[in-house]
């Protein structure tokens, strides 16, 4: 079996228990659940906190495997310094040995189904910009912004230049496509494809290289259907575009 749901946020008490998601009483380590970024599990400063390393091994002792591609709200400092390892024909970094992110650009044979998929997007609650630890004016800005309710961050605490794709790993990611025929059964992403953006907000979502990467997928890969998070919303886009965020879904 292979759940799904969206953005979690570190905040996991609700939807993982046994009484929203009791499905999980027939699941066993081979049987998965994908969060489509935003997990937010690894976001504490330096190291695992005790909090984050409580929810880690809870989900460890889960009767399934979690799994997660990144979204733009991770700590990528700390994440990607867990070890790297091939799983089902992809790369993932392994939080725990049932704890694993799905690395970007990867092709996961999973329950005889496979998935590509790719984390990151674009901030879109960085209004006041990205401010910087050691500027001399940090705390004045960071004040004046306080202030006016405009929502910042801040790099290497709140925010990580990795949350968008580099050309690097676009390239990986059409590389696997193009070994695979261009085709897959699941495409499972944090944002989505220039145009989708376009229909669920129309312009108040700008384009950017990652979009603009998935438009070009869009059009050249074929699969029988698109999971991404990220817009904090659940939606079917036309028959095969599926924003999720609350919900958990069977997709095998
Ligand atoms: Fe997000």
């Amino acid at each position: 079996m292979i759940y799904l749901t969206g953005d979690t946020h570190a905040e996991f008490r609700h939807r993982f228990n046994v009484d929203n998601f009791s499905e999980q009483m027939g699941m066993t380590k081979e049987d998965y659940v994908i969060i489509c970024g935003d997990f937010g599990g690894i976001w504490d400063l330096n190291e695992e906190s005790k909090n984050e390393k409580y929810w880690l091994d809870w989900f460890e002792e889960r009767s399934y495997t979690l799994l997660f591609i990144d979204g733009n709200h991770e700590n990528f400092d700390r994440l990607y310094c867990y070890p790297v390892k091939e799983w089902h024909g992809g790369m993932v970094h392994e939080i725990r040995p049932h704890v694993l992110h799905l690395m970007r650009g990867q092709i996961f044979e999973i329950d005889g189904k496979k998935i590509f998929t790719f984390g990151g997007a674009r901030s879109h609650d960085i209004n006041g910009g990205i401010l910087e630890k050691d500027d001399p004016d940090f705390s004045k800005k960071r004040k004046r912004l306080d202030r006016d309710y405009i929502p910042y961050r801040i790099n290497h605490i709140s925010w990580w230049e990795q949350e968008l794709a580099s050309e690097e790993e676009m390239q990986e990611g059409r590389r696997n496509l193009m070994e695979h025929g261009n085709t897959v059964d699941y495409i499972v992403t944090h944002c989505c494809s220039t145009s989708t953006q376009v229909i669920l907000g129309g312009s108040f979502y700008e384009p950017d290289r990652e979009t603009d990467y998935l438009e070009d997928i869009k059009n050249s890969v074929n699969y029988k259907k698109w999971f991404f998070g990220h817009y904090h919303d659940n939606k079917n886009i036309f028959d095969k575009e599926i924003l999720i965020y609350e919900q958990m879904i069977r997709i095998s």
